[in-house]
């Protein structure tokens, strides 16, 4: 069957939050937790933002993987933004099969229309093979995060 990639406006607020229901089976380890539904109300809101950039690819009615980025805008010269991608999945059941590089070339499509140059990724290590494959390089520095409890 084939696989369309289409951008999920605030419409779309019902498919997003099943999406988030059943998100650990998009995961490198799909025995953990979903990430859990907004309210319908929050899906719209976060789908309606304009700076979040989110990505479906469907076969049929069938929601077989995911894209998210962030536009975030640049304080220098240059290009006006870049993009943040967030996170990706394709389902467990279809990986191997050009649906991460569908969506990896919608959200670079996306880019060229819009002059935006450049995009990050912080990669788990599971995925890294599939970011250098699509043209990704490694950076220098490490990513860090901090939780406040
Ligand atoms: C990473 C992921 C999105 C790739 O999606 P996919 O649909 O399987 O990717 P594609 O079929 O488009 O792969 C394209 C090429 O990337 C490379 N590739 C894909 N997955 C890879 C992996 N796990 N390790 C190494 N290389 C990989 C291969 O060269 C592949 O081409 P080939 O199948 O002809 O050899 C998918 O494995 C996934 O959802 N993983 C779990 C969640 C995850 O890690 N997300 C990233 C969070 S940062």
């Amino acid at each position: 069957m084939g696989v369309g990639i289409r951008r999920l406006g605030r419409e779309d607020a019902e498919l997003f939050n099943e999406l988030s229901e059943a998100d650990n089976l998009f995961d490198e380890d799909p025995s953990g937790a979903p990430s859990g539904a907004l309210t319908l109300d929050g899906a719209r809101a976060f789908l309606a933002d304009p700076s979040v950039l989110f990505w479906v690819a469907e076969a049929g009615t069938l929601t077989v993987g995911f894209l998210h980025c962030i536009v975030q805008r640049r304080r220098t010269a240059g290009p006006w933004a870049e993009l943040l991608l967030m996170e990706m999945g394709v389902h467990a059941h279809w990986r191997r099969q050009g649906v991460g590089t569908a969506l990896v070339s919608a959200m670079e499509l996306w880019m060229a229309e819009n002059d935006v140059l450049d995009v990050w990724v912080p990669a788990n290590t599971y995925a890294v093979g599939f970011y250098l494959k699509a043209g990704f390089t490694a950076d220098e520095g490490a990513i860090l995060v901090k939780q406040l409890h």
